[in-house]
């Protein structure tokens, strides 16, 4: 190779060199080494000088000067540029004086904040709080409450079966029977949860919903004390002027038993929001309670409705669609 293409050589490799200091793969003290080092590329050059004939020393030696200087300043630029910018590189870099990304808070779905809002109020009330199995035997959902078998009153309630002997519960009142198996009286228990039916879905119609039930077993029970509790809770719940009305109606567990409805002012219609009565006596037998010595009263509320009723919402199925938008809104 001439001393020519030699230099040119070096020069190419300096570049590339120049290029790994920038991306940080070489250091420049590498550079510093292998360039301008006593035993470096240019050294090495300059040491080719004595194999040249006198003639060409001089313009030789000029030219490798020049190289030299060019280098050396090439070098010392980058260097300089190196210095002024960070000296970490780009992606490591973090501005902490930038305002924080805000953090999405999730909400409480409004059919739990409903229910957390009953409990309150039932509890300020003395009522205790429990929980039962939403996939219970026929015994607890319908037997012990006093729905004799092929009775047709089962069909109010369009049943999702497990197996002949197992259903999901079609309502809350399966705790009733639980809790009384379990404890003797008095006693006064609020049962939140859900409940399944078979039914065609509408607006006001789906095959899961909540129902919040509610117990009260003791000596001297009466209808009054059920009317007042229901109106207790819907005043607390909907505010003094709430307007209801408790209208009969059939359930097999209560006698006598009645239904109450709210007035709906945006659909200019009453609402039916909950299902309640005395204890019969035939579920305290099944229980084992003397009917001659306990009285009670049961409700069971739809949470659904009264969510709808609080929050102006006119479709059941809003609930169940996990649409942030509709979410959201309950902050
Ligand atoms: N379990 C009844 C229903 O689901 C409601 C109810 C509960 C009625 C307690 C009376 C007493 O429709």
């Amino acid at each position: 190779m001439s001393l020519d293409q030699q230099i040119e050589a070096v020069r190419e490799q300096f570049r590339t060199s120049l290029d790994s200091l920038l991306n940080d793969s070489k250091s420049v003290e590498d550079i510093r080494i292998e360039f301008f080092g006593r035993k470096g590329k240019i050294a090495g050059l300059f040491a080719r000088l004595k194999e040249l004939p006198a003639s060409e020393k001089p313009s030789a030696g000029k030219l490798l000067n020049e190289l030299r200087n060019n280098l050396q300043q090439q070098f010392d630029q980058t260097q300089e540029k190196l210095e002024s910018t960070t000296s970490k590189p780009a992606e490591d870099y973090f501005d902490y004086t930038l305002p924080g990304v805000p953090v999405k808070r999730g909400t409480v779905h409004p059919i739990q904040a409903t229910m957390d809002e009953m409990k309150d109020i039932f509890q300020t009330i003395g009522f205790n709080v429990a929980y039962g199995p939403e996939i219970d035997d026929d015994r607890h959902n319908f037997e012990a409450l006093n729905f004799p078998p092929h009775h047709p009153a089962r069909d109010m309630q369009d049943t999702f079966f497990v197996d002949k002997q197992t259903v999901l519960r079609t309502h809350t009142s399966n705790v009733q029977i639980h809790l009384m198996e379990n404890q003797r009286p008095p006693l006064r228990y609020l049962m939140p949860g859900k409940v399944y039916r078979n039914e065609a879905i509408s607006f006001k119609h789906y095959c899961l919903f909540h129902q919040v039930e509610g117990l009260y077993v003791d000596k001297n029970v009466s209808f009054v004390d059920l009317k007042g509790t229901v109106y207790y809770f819907l005043q607390k719940m909907f505010g003094k002027d709430v307007k209801a009305r408790f209208r009969p109606s059939f359930f097999p567990f209560t006698e006598p038993s009645a239904e109450v409805d709210i007035w709906n002012e945006q659909r200019n219609q009453w609402m039916e929001i909950v299902g309640c009565g005395m204890v019969d006596p035939n579920v305290f037998e099944s229980v084992g309670y003397d009917p001659a010595v306990w009285h009670g009263f049961a409700f069971g509320f739809g949470v659904e409705r009264i969510a709808m009723l609080k929050y102006k919402i006119d479709d059941i199925r809003l609930f169940y669609q996990s649409d942030v938008r509709f979410l959201e809104q309950f902050k």
